[in-house]
């Protein structure tokens, strides 16, 4: 008895992580940005474009990289927010 309900907790717990690593939140003082990791990953199906130096946390995540990489890629395939109000949102 004991033991399904740990199961039942740890597979709500492993649901959460899951669901969160699907679509990301970066905080910054202009708006969330909110990332759809997920749709990315099966967009573009090249984890380099991101990850440079393999999948996992980025080092170099900030504005100076985002701007660069992500606004980049958006600018050059003429698909994806360009403007400030598509990737950072007020709530
Ligand atoms: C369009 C950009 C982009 C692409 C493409 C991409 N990722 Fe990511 N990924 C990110 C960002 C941004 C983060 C957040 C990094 C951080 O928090 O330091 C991340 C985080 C991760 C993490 C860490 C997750 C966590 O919860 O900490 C893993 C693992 C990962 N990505 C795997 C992959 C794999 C595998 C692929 C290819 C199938 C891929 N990614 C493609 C941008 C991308
Ligand atoms: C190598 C190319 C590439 C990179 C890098 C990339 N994107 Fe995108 N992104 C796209 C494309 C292509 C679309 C358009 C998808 C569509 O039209 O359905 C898109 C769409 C989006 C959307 C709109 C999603 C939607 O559901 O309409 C957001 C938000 C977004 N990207 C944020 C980001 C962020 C934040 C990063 C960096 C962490 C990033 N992107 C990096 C190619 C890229
Ligand atoms: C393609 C998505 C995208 C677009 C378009 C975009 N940004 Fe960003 N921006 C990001 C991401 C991702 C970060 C990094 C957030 C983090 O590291 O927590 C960021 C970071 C920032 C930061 C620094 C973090 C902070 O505290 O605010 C500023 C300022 C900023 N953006 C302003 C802008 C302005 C102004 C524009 C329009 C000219 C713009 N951004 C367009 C995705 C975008």
């Amino acid at each position: 008895m004991k033991r399904e309900v740990f199961l039942a907790i740890a597979a709500l717990v492993l649901a959460g992580a899951a669901h969160a690593a699907e679509v990301m939140e970066f905080p910054a003082s202009k708006g969330k940005v909110i990332f759809p990791h997920k749709k990315h990953q099966e967009m573009l199906r090249d984890c380099t474009k991101c990850h440079e130096k393999g999948p996992g946390k980025i080092a170099d995540l900030g504005q100076k990289w985002a701007h660069k990489t992500c606004r980049g890629c958006h600018q050059e395939l003429g698909r994806g927010p360009t403007a400030c109000t598509g990737c950072h949102h007020k709530d």
